[in-house]
């Protein structure tokens, strides 16, 4: 199965995000084998997930709270994201460990969180720059990768986005994106127990038209979490396409 998954992160408003979907949804029909996806934010979530579930397009919250309510001013719990439409959430995106400290702890609780409300947990991983010059790639990427030992198996995707290449213009090589993936696959099966759901492992950072088909020839990538050329939906589409 190939996924292709837009992160608008802080980005659009009503109007644009409008627009954005209607001309989406007359580029693309996703059919069998592809899963495509949105994850607009908070406040778009309503009217997007509107507008593209009933066309099979997912919708995904960016960020979801462990708790399923209470006292935690500026959250959102995981039954809210479901019922604006949610059918997953990105959780662990590399700017949310980076500036908002999110821990591996608190991921761990909110895998499971997602589970329990029937979320995909979109579970994001990578290394920093600094971190990859000093050889500890695999090492960074065995540590997020580790929460699974404690929450157990169930639905999940995976998406190695290296810090660096996020919204730099500078796409990981293919070497590199094969040798993480190698890994991550590794670590994956290491941790299930076979035989349980296969997870799709997904690349971000910098992906573009131009660079996608090259990473979707390469063994155990199953298609692209998306930032920058997912917010136009001309060259986002061309992403499902060449994933199709
Ligand atoms: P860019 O595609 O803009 O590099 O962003 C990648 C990303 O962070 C997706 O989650």
């Amino acid at each position: 199965m190939r996924c292709v998954v837009a992160n608008w992160k802080m980005n659009l408003a009503t109007q644009e995000a409008r627009a954005f979907c209607d001309d989406l949804v007359g580029r693309i029909a996703p059919g069998p084998g592809i899963e495509v996806g949105i994850a607009p934010p908070f406040t778009l979530l309503h009217l997007v997930s509107g507008l593209l579930r009933p066309k099979g397009i997912q919708v995904f919250g960016q960020n979801g709270h462990a708790e399923p309510k209470g006292a935690f001013t500026g959250e959102v719990s995981m039954p809210q994201l479901r019922d604006a439409g949610c059918s997953g959430v990105l959780l662990g995106h590399s700017e949310r460990r980076q500036f908002f400290g999110e821990t591996d702890a608190a991921l761990a609780k909110k895998v499971k969180a997602a589970w329990q409300w029937d979320l995909l947990p979109l579970l994001c991983i990578g290394e920093t720059l600094e971190q990859r010059d000093a050889g500890r790639t695999l090492e960074v990427l065995g540590q997020q990768l580790s929460i699974l030992g404690e929450t157990g198996p169930g639905p999940l995707w995976v998406a190695y986005e290296p810090v660096w290449a996020i919204g730099t213009g500078r796409r990981a090589e293919a070497a590199q994106v094969q040798e993480a993936h190698a890994f991550i696959r590794a670590e994956l099966n290491r941790l299930l127990p076979t035989g349980t759901y296969q997870v799709p492992i997904l690349y971000g950072g910098s992906v573009t038209p131009e660079s996608f088909p090259e990473l979707l020839g390469l063994p155990e990538v199953a298609g692209g979490l998306v930032g920058g050329a997912s917010l136009d939906p001309r060259k986002f589409a061309e992403l499902v396409k060449q994933a199709s």
